[in-house]
């Protein structure tokens, strides 16, 4: 039978590891689907800059590429808002399901995709967006769909988490860790979306509109980096049996007129018996509470090429499967509504 074709946008460390496990697991992944997936074409920038990718499968056409009659889905690892946003919206419209990893279109736009997806029947999955590797999308937005949710506490920044466990480690200031994590590697040469929080608040965003199924966008994220916290305040914290880590917080506030919802991104000290004060280095972790599960803890890498693209492939396994099978996996799984309270009165 015919193969699924997959248009890859982006080829950068998440891309080439994608291509790269598509390559070598092809026989695995035709058992899993059912068919074989297949890559249409591979869209980038600069199409010299990537001698190990086929060159016919190379172009920097993108827009054509996702509207191409025999690709069947579209996988997106730019990032940003545009053109992102256009290739996906432009995808959709042709009946292409879409598999991304793209935190700040899902925090930014996230409702229209969704609307736009539903519209069009094609799945919109995007596991890879938050926590990397660590399955939590899918959890939140198809296994625990049954229960309520009350909280979403998360380590979700492996840089920052990187430079306080360093800060706890050492006893090193906010600088001289932040340098230690450029040198290892973890922090980008830009690290401004990493410490102020900006990458945190995207993944807050995207996190409490699956728990609370509502939709919650980066710009309702109350944040404050870790810039300010000081080698002090580190050593302070230890002295009264607490770790400081910079969380995403995701809370149920009840209220006379009803349940509104809080989100916020900032350093916290957090005691050290407790699961999230364990999390060192780079890695991520998401704490659950929901009422009848108890309390759930998802822990995992957060970040880098391959543990990425193992997120990117499980979407694209079950997207690929629904294909096959016409139906559509959960868009929103329908909006509760709930609004999001301003940060001064939480
Ligand atoms: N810069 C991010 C981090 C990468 O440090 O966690 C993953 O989104």
């Amino acid at each position: 039978s015919d193969s699924l074709k997959v248009a890859l946008l982006g080829c950068g460390t998440v891309g080439s590891a994608v291509l790269r496990l598509l390559s070598e697991q092809a026989d695995d992944l035709a058992a899993r689907v059912g068919r074989r997936v297949e890559v249409a074409g591979v869209a980038v920038r600069r199409p010299d800059r990537h001698a190990g990718v086929p060159a016919e499968l190379l172009t920097t056409d993108a827009e054509a590429l996702v509207t191409r009659d025999d690709v069947d889905l579209v996988v997106e690892v730019i990032g940003g808002i545009e053109p992102a946003r256009t290739l996906l919206l432009a995808a959709i419209g042709a009946g292409k399901s879409v598999v991304s990893a793209n935190k700040a279109l899902l925090a930014e736009d996230g409702v229209a995709l969704h609307a736009a997806a539903a519209d069009a029947g094609v799945d919109l999955y995007y596991e890879a967006a938050v926590a990397g590797a660590i399955p939590l999308l899918r959890p939140l937005r198809e296994s625990l769909a049954g229960d309520q949710l009350r909280r979403v506490v998360g380590i979700v920044n492996g840089t920052t988490n990187y430079i306080l466990s360093r800060m706890a480690e050492t006893g090193a200031g906010f600088g001289e860790a932040l340098a230690e994590a450029t040198e290892a590697g973890y922090a980008e040469a830009d690290p401004t979306a990493d410490v102020d929080g900006f990458d945190a608040a995207a993944k807050a965003a995207i996190l409490a509109s699956l728990a609370f199924h509502s939709p919650v966008r980066s710009s309702d994220v109350y944040r404050e980096g870790i810039a300010a916290v000081s080698a002090s305040d580190v050593a302070r914290a230890a002295e009264i049996g607490c770790t400081v880590k910079l969380l995403a917080i995701c809370e149920r506030v009840a209220g006379e007129d009803g349940d509104t919802i809080a989100v916020r991104v900032h350093p916290a000290m957090i005691p050290t018996t407790h699961p999230l004060a364990a999390v060192g280095g780079a890695f991520n972790a998401v704490f659950v509470e929901a009422d009848a599960a108890g309390e759930l803890m998802f822990y995992g890498q957060g970040a880098g090429g391959e543990p990425t693209a193992s997120a990117v492939l499980g979407d694209l396994v079950a997207v690929a499967r629904n294909r096959l099978t016409g139906a559509a996996g959960p868009g929103t799984t329908g909006y509760a509504g709930l609004s999001v309270r301003p940060m001064a009165e939480t």
